[in-house]
């Protein structure tokens, strides 16, 4: 059993890819108890999907009443992804599948003053990516093939939520699950072990979306007993 003071706090990352991209400073301040605001860069070459990079990473980074969480569906993360923590990034996700030197890479991004996470694509196997957790804040469980906001989430993950959560168990680093986290959801994703959720639709697609943002943190926090 975990001591109490090594149980991370489940925490809910909106999705940006939701939002209205026209109006991000505003669609931010919608999100007022969220305890980091998740922004998906996509370079249409890693998925088929094309959002956002650098010059708006940096300006969000600026103006953001809350920690950028940046996950990266791009390919060359090794080059690319120490930009992101440059510009300001509280926490920079690479891709395993896109990362030539995994390990290296999270070792980069720390010390280029970020929170280092990796993740996994719904196929991708934990296993062969173990020895990296040594050097990671977080492990990202796609829950959905990246690319797209709104997909159902992919329920043959689960299993794999549940290993990772084992192998980051009393290591401070926290399990995160992206894509197709609802209310419906969020109870199976939190009893396998994820502690970061990240949700674009079910927040902005919400008539109050801080509301939905509680609501999705009470939800994680009785599913993992009563926990903060
Ligand atoms: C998908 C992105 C997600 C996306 C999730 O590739 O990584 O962050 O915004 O959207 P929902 O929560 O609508 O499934
Ligand atoms: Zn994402």
């Amino acid at each position: 059993m975990t001591q109490s003071s090594e149980v991370l706090k489940s925490t809910i990352h909106p999705s940006i890819l939701s939002a209205d991209f026209t109006r991000l400073a505003e669609e931010l301040a919608r999100i007022q108890s969220a305890d980091a605001v998740h922004v998906d860069v996509m370079d249409q070459h890693f998925v088929p999907n094309l959002t956002l990079g650098l010059p708006v990473v940096e300006r969000l980074a600026a103006v953001s009443p809350l920690p950028l969480d940046v996950h990266l569906m791009i390919e060359d993360a090794d080059t690319w992804a120490p930009r992101y923590a440059e510009a300001g990034a509280h926490s920079v996700t690479f891709h395993a599948e896109a990362a030539k030197a995994p390990l290296r890479l999270a070792r980069e991004l720390r010390k280029a003053g970020a929170r280092s996470a990796m993740a996994l694509k719904p196929t991708t196997d934990l296993r062969p990516f173990l020895p990296v957790l040594d050097e990671l804040d977080m492990l990202l469980v796609m829950t959905v093939e990246p690319g797209f906001g709104g997909q159902p989430l992919i329920e043959s993950v689960i299993p794999k939520i549940r290993e990772a959560a084992r192998a980051a168990e009393g290591r401070g680093i926290a399990v995160q699950v992206d894509g197709g986290v609802s209310a419906e959801t969020i109870a199976r994703l939190a009893e396998a072990g994820a502690t970061s959720f990240v949700a674009g639709s079910a927040v902005y697609g919400a008539d109050d979306p801080d509301s939905a943002v509680k609501e999705l943190r009470s939800a994680a926090n009785a599913a993992r007993g009563g926990l903060a």
